[in-house]
């Protein structure tokens, strides 16, 4: 458990490690390269050492080299078969995403994971895999343990994304990888596209759809990576100094890549004084600086087609929300249920918990009223990105509040209670 006092004043300047879902993508893509790749201000939450592990196990050697990590890559074909089960912990990334990579291997791979991966929804990554020829064996329901088996039919497939998953999309990409000829990915509602991005893949849109194509000749090749710092990790503090009585913060070398920045969109709109800063690219990702000062927000209708685009941020924009002036409001956002935690069952209880008046429907939930209990009690259900919040909302309680089980923040952010302590003052 972790006690926050009462927070008013906010001033300073942040460094956040890597962005988590770029992280991942790198140390993939630097596993499957042939050579050696360089990668600077990689993300030191337990997710991406859940990568960098099951690399290890699958015969990649990586290591630390002052504050960058170097990683041996021996090429699509170069992975040797694991001592032990591979194990994603709580990272759904890990697991979807190697999951493209495991069909190919000419050996048999078990993957598990953490209480929370293990009850969360695989037959999504499941079903376009098999259809390319992926032989997958996982428990009654489509959950962790998956058990990967060698197969003599591998081929590309044109897959239409039923739902909008960049876990999903990439680990059709990164299996396409594997083949000579064509795989495409036909997206309707764009979700996160770092793997396009790192990868270089041709995107055509046409009415309204984009499609992507992946072949062999996209394969990575090994390079130096510098890694933006993490816009979702950035999310809490952001709100944090939006909503104290006095704050000022610059945030450096976040990445603003157009599907991550949906969330300063909405909060901009909702009267936030934000401004972007410095702002330059690498490999391809935009990233800059974010300014932020003390505003008052007032709610507005938050369009279901951005739901992708925000879904991790949901939950500290519901406490953004929580605060403002008129009601927040949710919808078309059920995959939430299956993220770390129910988040929508998770926000709901803790805001309720607050005080504030909560209606929980199956995608979203609408928060009105006011913070009623001046110390507020608060639960992270062992999801990371519900306790920074929880923390946020206990800072701006006027007696501070408790956040139980608090440890889980190092999934994403370790740090994050050294970088708060370096910008609060009274
Ligand atoms: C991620 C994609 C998102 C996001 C997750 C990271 C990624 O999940 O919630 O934290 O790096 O591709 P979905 O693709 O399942 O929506």
């Amino acid at each position: 458990m972790h006690e926050f006092s009462h927070i008013s004043k906010i001033k300073g300047e942040l460094n956040l490690p890597g962005d988590k879902s770029i992280s991942h993508r790198a140390v993939i893509f630097s596993s499957m390269a042939r050579g050696k790749s360089v990668l600077t201000n990689l993300s030191d939450g337990a997710d991406v050492k859940s990568t960098k592990n099951c690399f290890r196990q699958l015969g990649i050697e990586i290591k630390n080299e002052f504050d960058k990590v170097i990683i041996n890559g021996k090429g699509i074909a170069g992975l040797s078969k694991p001592a032990s089960a591979l194990n994603a912990d709580n990272s759904g990334t890990t697991a979807r995403l190697i999951s493209g990579l495991l069909i190919h291997q000419k050996f048999e791979t078990t993957l598990i994971g953490d209480n929370s991966l293990s009850q969360r929804p695989m037959k999504r990554i499941i079903t376009p895999l098999s259809a390319m020829g992926g032989r997958i064996e996982a428990s009654d329901n489509f959950t962790l343990p998956l058990k990967y088996f060698p197969s003599n039919s591998l081929a590309p497939i044109d897959y239409q994304l039923p739902i909008a998953s960049a876990q999903l999309k990439s680990a059709v990409l990164i299996s396409g990888l594997h083949f000579e000829k064509n795989t495409t990915v036909v997206e309707n509602t764009p979700s996160r596209n770092h793997t396009e991005f790192m990868l270089g893949l041709p995107i055509k849109e046409e009415s309204g759809q984009k499609i992507i194509a992946v072949n062999s000749s996209f394969l990575p090749s090994p390079k130096e990576y510098f890694i933006p710092s993490d816009i979702s990790s950035a999310a809490f503090f952001i709100v944090l100094t939006l909503l104290s009585r006095d704050g000022e913060l610059l945030i450096k070398n976040i990445t603003l890549n157009t599907t991550r920045t949906a969330f300063i969109e909405v909060l901009k709109k909702m009267g936030g004084d934000i401004s972007i800063v410095n702002q330059k690219e690498t490999s391809g990702e935009p990233y800059g600086d974010i300014f932020v000062k003390n505003s008052r927000l007032k709610n507005i209708l938050i369009d279901t087609e951005i739901i992708p685009n925000i879904i991790d941020e949901i939950p500290i924009l519901a406490v953004a929300g929580a605060f403002a002036e008129d009601d927040f409001i949710v919808s078309g956002a059920s995959e939430l249920r299956v993220k770390e935690s129910d988040r929508i069952k998770t926000i709901c209880n803790n805001l309720s918990s607050a005080g504030f008046d909560v209606e929980e429907n199956d995608d979203g939930f609408k928060i009105s009223g006011n913070i009623k209990n001046k110390k507020s009690h608060l639960k992270s259900f062992g999801d990371h990105r519900i306790a920074m919040s929880c923390a946020v909302l206990s800072m701006l309680n006027q007696s501070g509040g408790t956040v139980d089980d608090f440890e889980c923040v190092e999934i994403s952010n370790p740090l994050f209670l050294e970088q708060l302590g370096s910008i609060v003052y009274g």
